[in-house]
C-alpha cells in the first residue's frame, strides 16, 4: 500500500511559525513520524510540501495509479480552493483531511472546508500528533473497505 501525504502553503515553516497555534515540530520533524508510523503500519509513504496550489493540483494527478490513499493538510487552501478539491476528486484517492489546530475553535472563515465532506474523515486539534492519527484512520479505512 503506498500512500501520499501532502502539505500546503507555509507548512514549510513549521516550528517557527506560530508555535502557540502549531505546536513546535519542524515539518522535516513531521515527515520523519509520518515514516516511522507507515513503516510500522507496513506502509509505503511519500511527503510533498508546496506553497502553490497548482503545484499541488499537479502533484495530486501524479498520484493517479500512484497511491492507494492521500493525507492533506492543505494549509489556508482547505478554505479557498476548489481546484485541490476538483483533483482529489478527479484522480478518485480516498484521503483524509488534516490539521495541527482545532481548526473550529478559531476564527470563522477557518470552519469551511472544501474538501472534508468528501473525505474519509477528519483529524484536527492534535498538533503533529494529527498526522500520525490521520495515517492510521487512512490504513484502518483501506484496509477494511469491501
Ligand atoms: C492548518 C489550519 C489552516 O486554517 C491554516 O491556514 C494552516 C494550517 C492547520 O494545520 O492547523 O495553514 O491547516
Amino acid at each position: 500500500m503506498q500512500l501520499l501525504a501532502l502539505h500546503g502553503p507555509n507548512l514549510n515553516l513549521l516550528g517557527s511559525r506560530e508555535p502557540g497555534v502549531y505546536g513546535s515540530a519542524s515539518l522535516e520533524q513531521i515527515d520523519a513520524l509520518l515514516a516511522r508510523r507507515a513503516q510500522e503500519l507496513g506502509v509505503g509513504i511519500t511527503c510533498f510540501q508546496s506553497n502553490h496550489e497548482g503545484a499541488l493540483v499537479d502533484r495530486i494527478q501524479q498520484a493517479r495509479g500512484q497511491a492507494d490513499g492521500v493525507l492533506i493538510n492543505a494549509g489556508a487552501y482547505t478554505h479557498t480552493s476548489i481546484a485541490i478539491r476538483d483533483a482529489l476528486l478527479a484522480v478518485a484517492i480516498p484521503y483524509v483531511e488534516l490539521h495541527l489546530s482545532n481548526v473550529h475553535a478559531r476564527e470563522p472563515f477557518r470552519h469551511h472546508s472544501h474538501l472534508a465532506d468528501r473525505a474519509v474523515g477528519v483529524i484536527c486539534g492534535f498538533g503533529p500528533a494529527s498526522y500520525g492519527l490521520a495515517l492510521e484512520g487512512l490504513v484502518v479505512h483501506l484496509r477494511h473497505r469491501p
